[in-house]
């Protein structure tokens, strides 16, 4: 058995061949142009002393890399590591956009697709997904995850280890998916990346680490732990997060790898005098793998010999590694990943294209089409398409896509060519870009304006840089940049019909647009098939049906927002504002609530039933109601189920999303829908952190968002 294998090797091994394999270097060969090890790391692959890398790349570099490792001592093959977020070669929308989808299997899909292009370019490990919540739209990073919700989050977080990990490690087509950022990363205080977590055990437990057990559930292979201390102990270090939690009572069975410097950043945390007591502590909190801080390479041999970390804690940590390389299979065949003709097959599947617009023409939501504008008519005979995002191409990939230095970017759409691709010969299209993201020059207004006055629609595609959202990209101010809004103003005294595009990693704040504007889509970072998917929607070939994973808010004030919240005592019911829990200068409610997008179609939601009112934690709760396509296109609705405990030992949310169905209906179709209830759904952590349900009265409420609730009942659970 593997264990076996493991054993028998461990005892062959050093402690300094032990603590090589817990360390992890990045590669520093480009992608294209002769493969530069540097000397150093080229002496210590062989050596024994690195484990894994990461960003090598490709199954030239990685062979080579594999090839070092092979003339040490013992022969253990390396790991090789990437931040394949979303997509390899093929993008696909951001991990937040997707989950706008709500659809669970296009995001399975997603992460099945990237996991067979990565894993055919020499890559066994995925640094995805990041399973963070967040109610905190200034954090750059909420592109990352799957947004505000703890239950939506839980799903997608599975869906997507599944995906990356396919049938079983080894396979070829399979790569090993990573939890991250362990814990509460989301929580960065003032949105600020890195920044401080303070919360309760009750918030940790209810919110923020679900999606963490959900992969754990999913058996996920990895964890990342995260960059910023969490109730005054980096996460890196903390014990009760890795140990207790995630070790403990998870009895996970994979391994932890620090975030990038993570270990070594302890002592600017003010945690540890010196890299030596950051290592120390970082093991002995249950981080197994050290990327690249070095910490563990010096120490941890010294550590040993003085008694300060336990030979057993060292021989855990390598023993949970040598495991999954054991699984990869990489012991009996180190070179398995690498290979020329399966990386050239799998970069260049057009079945990949085909699934990545299908994946991104789910992703857009459709925020406003007050007149009916959209969908657009193919015969339309002039079209002036303008803005700054309408021809760059790589800009569609958004943040965190893998740098493939050696591919050209003709393969992406931008957004001018997908308009190409879908219009015929007798359609004329302008295209003008008015202004920039950023630059305050309003120059480039006057060739917009002439275009759109020899139009019939315009298009406008306007938003926030691909890179002003992703790692350290917090902001403060989530105003769309630049004169950008400015222009919308100048477009609009031309009387033309205009949609607006608005492209972002995050929720921004457009309120004169949103409140002027008829018609707005909300089309994110969609990856490589962007422009071809944008297109499908603008002109029905594909009718819109995505759902917001987060509160946009009208204001950064109202920060963080989310819609999950507590009645406080003084609640504002219909935005009174006369001493109660409010702002005077604004409503308490979102620009754009979670759960909100709206469809070319309309639906109906009727005859609610439920199998019981009464219910034992023992039962379950039958729910069924029927749904109907009232509108003149087949359509997908996303059918939300909210549920509200009224009265609780502790403070409950006034609304909490529980299920939810994505589902397809002709014009004039109806559906019949059934929810199941069971206790599971009505639980929470009390005080004590016991996760209960309390007998008494329940809310059911069934929507088409957050804040359009159609139908409600209530149910009470008994003793
Ligand atoms: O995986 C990432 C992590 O999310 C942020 N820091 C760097 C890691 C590796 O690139």
């Amino acid at each position: 058995s593997i264990d076996q294998r493991v054993d028998e090797l461990m005892k062959k091994m050093t402690l300094e061949e032990k603590i090589g394999q817990l360390n992890q270097y990045t590669g520093d060969n480009t992608v294209t142009g002769p493969l530069t090890i540097n000397p150093n790391k080229q002496q210590e692959i062989k050596e024994g002393k690195i484990g894994s890398m990461l960003n090598v790349i490709g199954w030239k570099y990685t062979r080579q890399y594999q090839e070092l490792a092979m003339q040490s001592r013992l022969k253990i093959p390396l790991l090789f590591g990437l931040d394949v977020i979303h997509g390899h070669k093929t993008t696909f929308p951001l991990p937040l956009a997707e989950a706008a989808s709500w659809d669970l299997k296009a995001m399975e899909l997603s992460a099945r697709i990237a996991a067979t292009e990565a894993a055919a370019s020499g890559i066994h490990w995925t640094f995805a997904p990041m399973v963070d919540i967040s109610r905190d739209p200034r954090w750059g990073r909420v592109m990352e995850g799957a947004g505000e919700d703890t239950y939506l989050g839980s799903k997608i977080a599975f869906a997507r280890v599944k995906g990356f990990q396919g049938n079983k490690l080894g396979d070829l087509d399979a790569v090993m998916a990573c939890a991250k950022h362990f814990a509460a990363y989301g929580a960065a205080s003032g949105g600020r990346d890195y920044n401080s977590v303070d919360m309760s055990d009750r918030m940790l437990w209810e919110t923020y680490l679900p999606p963490f057990k959900a992969a754990v559930d999913a058996n996920v292979a990895t964890f990342m732990n995260a960059f910023n201390d969490i109730n005054g102990i980096p996460a890196t270090a903390n014990k009760y997060i890795q140990r207790d939690i995630l070790k403990g009572k998870w009895n996970y069975q994979g391994f932890v790898v620090s975030d990038w410097g993570s270990i070594g950043e302890m002592v600017a945390h003010g945690y540890c005098n010196d890299n030596k007591e950051a290592a120390e502590k970082a093991i002995l909190a249950g981080s197994d793998m050290d990327m690249e801080s070095n910490a563990y390479r010096f120490n941890l041999a010294q550590l040993v010999a003085e008694n300060k970390v336990p030979m057993s804690v060292v021989d855990e940590a390598v023993k949970r590694i040598l495991r999954k390389k054991f699984e990869l299979g990489l012991f009996d065949d180190p070179f398995k990943f690498c290979s020329k003709e399966r990386q050239e097959k799998a970069l260049n599947n057009p079945e990949h294209a085909k699934i990545a617009r299908d994946v991104a023409a789910k992703s857009i939501v459709l925020l406003k089409n007050d007149n009916q504008i959209l969908p657009l008519s193919k015969e339309t005979k002039t079209i002036a398409f303008i803005g700054p995002m309408v021809k760059p191409k790589r800009i569609n990939h958004g943040f965190w896509a893998v740098d493939l230095k050696d591919v050209d970017s003709t393969y992406i759409v931008s957004q001018w060519e997908g308009l190409q691709n879908k219009v015929g010969k007798k359609t004329k299209l302008l295209y003008a870009r008015g202004c920039g993201v950023e630059d305050m020059s309003k120059a480039g207004f006057q060739e917009a304006i002439d275009a759109a006055n020899q139009a019939d629609v315009v298009i406008l595609s306007i938003g926030e840089r691909w890179n002003m959202s992703g790692e350290a990209k917090s902001r403060s101010n989530l105003q769309l940049p630049g004169v950008q809004e400015d222009l919308i103003k100048e477009l609009q005294k031309t009387g033309k019909p205009i949609v607006i595009l608005i492209n972002a990693g995050r929720p921004l704040i457009f309120n004169w647009t949103a409140d002027n504007m008829p018609t707005i889509v909300y089309t994110w970072w969609l990856g490589s098939e962007a422009g071809n998917a944008i297109a499908d929607v603008l002109f029905g070939d594909y009718n819109p049906s995505g759902k917001l994973p987060m509160s946009f808010p009208r204001s950064e004030g109202q920060i963080p927002i989310y819609y999950n919240h507590f009645s406080t005592g003084r609640p504002s019911i219909n935005e009174d504002k006369v001493y109660k829990s409010a702002y005077i200068d604004l409503p308490n409610s979102p620009k754009f609530p979670f759960g909100y997008g709206l469809s070319y179609t309309s639906f109906s939601y009727g005859d609610l039933k439920l199998s019981k009112t009464k219910m034992k934690d023992t039962e379950t709760l039958e729910v069924s109601m029927t749904l109907t396509n009232t509108g003149k296109l087949a359509g997908e609705e996303v059918v939300q189920l909210y549920l509200q405990d009224k009265f609780g030992s502790v403070v409950r949310p006034i609304i909490e999303l529980k299920d939810f169905q994505k589902v397809k209906l002709q014009p004039g179709e109806t559906k019949t829908l059934t929810f199941v209830i069971d206790n599971e759904k009505l639980a929470f952590y009390n005080q004590a952190l016991e996760f209960k349900s309390e007998p008494g009265a329940f809310n059911l409420m069934i929507g088409s968002s957050s804040s359009d609730i159609r139908l409600s009942a209530n149910f009470e659970l008994i003793p």
